[in-house]
């Protein structure tokens, strides 16, 4: 019996924590979401982190007008990083742990496995990714436009050259194949050769962003070379002439190489946001700037960059290695201009920018109900009650206000605009059309019901057998099984009948350690 109450009531809300994740932003339609990914750039080297060598003014304007990520964890090689951030997995549970990919190796992200950019599409996004992709060239099936991105500039490898765009791959000691990788989707782009990775990218991005139809969604990720090494193990300067000018007090040149490609870098997002800005998208935007590990200081792919005053690098598991630079930037932030001292790792940004979607954490199922949905009927409306007007003053004089103003521990005060913000915030519900027109006798739920918490949180409309939500309940069903497996049996028992008080003078006793309970005396003299 109990068995079945349990079976017969079975509940499951896709993806709570990414739910979570989105309270912060204030909901519109989808956001907007730029990513924007450097390599290999140190933790140290960008000037909101007091850095004085040069300045990077965009980064910096974009971290102080929205939230510098101070704890920012990534893992510590190109490879593995990619793949946490575009399946929100760990890589080594899904193969994609250790060296980064070699061009000519045959490795690639599991076929079961949904990246970011497909779950964005299949909401509606269009997705676009510039740059570099590195988790796996060896069929088309393996490449960015069949994972999940619409369209595709850049390189399928690890890097490449900053003009030549060609990238070499030892085989022995003596013998190195190398190759030009710079496609769009699978042409590869010929004409781009000899042009300057950074603003290549730069152009795409800004192409892409202005043909966007802003009243589409899009998912536009930025996987930038620099500041990488590029084809001979070293960072190419743009302009070196220029270069040396500009670092002219910067006395090593794979320095002065390594901060012009810091710069060009930064350069170009000013122009992404500027971009964003002029097609007025920026307004509903979420821009993500981040490294996808640190600097490598040592080895052959040494770019010069610095992780100062972390340990470690590229490759390490220490802080240098792992934990780097991110900042994030969208009007739609609740609560901007700070510096964010929580770990955050690489792999959150799935569900978090999934969840920004408007999407997860939306649907819920169910299986069945309990006694025949009894229990599952509307509370009444309250219009027939008395009501009064709602008492600010209250509020403001309860004891619980004055205690909280009085131990200083809160940095905002209550004030009667706070209140009534607030409380209009928290009692939206009502409003929802959904919940003002309910149906009077609402179907129960005998077997399957799938709601869409986002618009309907009343619960009004079943949709189980709507056809475009065959996927989600197909997953949500996956989800329920899973948990059917993990349930222990119920252990719930009919009443004892020694328990009852009478036995116990009147009381309720632990009565199966009886020795220790007042026993009922028949004509007892107490
Ligand atoms: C830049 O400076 C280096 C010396 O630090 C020099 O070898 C190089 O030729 C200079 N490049 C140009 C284009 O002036
Ligand atoms: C739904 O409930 C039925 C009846 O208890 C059960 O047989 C079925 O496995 C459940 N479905 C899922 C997905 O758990
Ligand atoms: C038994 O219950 C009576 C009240 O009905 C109470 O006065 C009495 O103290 C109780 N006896 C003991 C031993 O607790």
């Amino acid at each position: 019996m109990n068995i079945e109450v349990l079976r017969a009531f079975s509940v499951v809300i896709l993806c709570i924590s990414s739910y979570i994740y989105a309270q912060g932003m204030k909901q519109n339609s989808p956001p907007h979401i730029v990513m924007i990914v450097a390599d290999d750039l140190g933790s140290n080297d960008l000037s909101y982190r007091g850095f004085n060598q040069i300045t990077t003014p965009n980064l910096d304007a974009m971290g102080f007008n929205g939230i510098i990520l101070n704890r920012h964890y990534t893992e510590a090689i190109c490879t593995p990083s990619r793949a946490a951030l575009l399946t929100g997995q760990y890589p080594i549970r899904i193969g994609m742990q250790g060296e980064p990919l070699k061009a000519g190796e045959d490795r690639h992200l599991p076929s079961d496995v949904q990246t970011l950019p497909q779950l964005l599409k299949e909401r509606g996004y269009d997705t676009y990714l510039v740059g570099k992709w590195h988790l796996g060239p060896a069929r088309r099936d393996d490449t960015p436009t069949r994972k999940g991105f619409d369209y595709h500039y850049g390189y399928w490898n690890g890097y490449v050259g900053y003009f030549d765009h060609e990238i070499p791959v030892p085989i022995s000691p003596s013998i190195s194949y190398n190759g030009y990788d710079m496609k769009e989707n699978f042409k590869d782009a010929w004409i781009d050769k000899g042009k300057y990775a950074t603003h290549l990218f730069t152009e795409k991005a800004l192409d892409v962003i202005d043909q966007q139809n802003i009243d589409t969604p899009m998912f536009l990720m930025i996987t930038h070379l620099a500041a990488h090494t590029g084809k001979d193990g070293l960072v190419e300067g743009y302009d070196e002439q220029e270069m040396n000018n500009t670092y002219s007090y910067v006395e090593d040149l794979q320095r002065r190489r390594y901060l012009d490609a810091v710069r060009h870098l930064d350069d170009s997002v000013g122009k992404i946001v500027e971009k964003l800005q002029q097609r007025n998208m920026l307004q509903n935007s979420v821009v993500v700037f981040m490294a996808d590990n640190g600097a490598q200081i040592n080895g052959r792919f040494k770019n010069a960059g610095s992780n100062f005053p972390l340990r470690g690098e590229k490759f390490s598991h220490h802080e240098g290695g792992i934990r780097n630079a991110a900042v994030i930037y969208s009007p739609l932030l609740e609560k901007r201009n700070y510096v964010h001292d929580e770990l955050i790792h690489i792999t959150d940004w799935f569900p978090t920018l999934y969840s920004l979607a408007g999407y997860a954490g939306r649907y819920k199922l169910l299986n069945g109900t309990i006694q025949s949905g009894f229990f599952d009927t509307f509370s009444p409306e309250p219009t027939s009650l008395k009501q009064m007007d709602y008492d600010v003053a209250a509020i403001l004089n309860s004891p619980v206000n004055k205690a909280i103003e009085e131990s200083k521990s809160n940095p905002v005060m209550l004030d009667e605009t706070l209140i009534t913000g607030l409380r209009k915030y928290s009692s939206a519900l009502r409003q929802f059309p959904k919940c003002m027109n309910k149906p009077e006798n609402p179907e129960i739920c005998k077997k399957y019901c799938l709601f869409d918490l986002w618009i309907d949180p009343c619960e009004t409309e079943n949709l189980i057998n709507d056809r475009s939500k065959a996927k989600i309940v197909s997953t949500l069903k996956t989800r329920l099984q899973t948990f059917w497996r993990q349930v222990s049996p119920q252990t719930n028992k009919n009443v004892d009948v020694n328990s009852n008080p009478a036995k116990y003078n009147g009381t309720w006793c632990t009565w199966l350690d009886d020795e220790l309970c007042v026993k009922t005396r028949i004509n007892a003299d107490y």
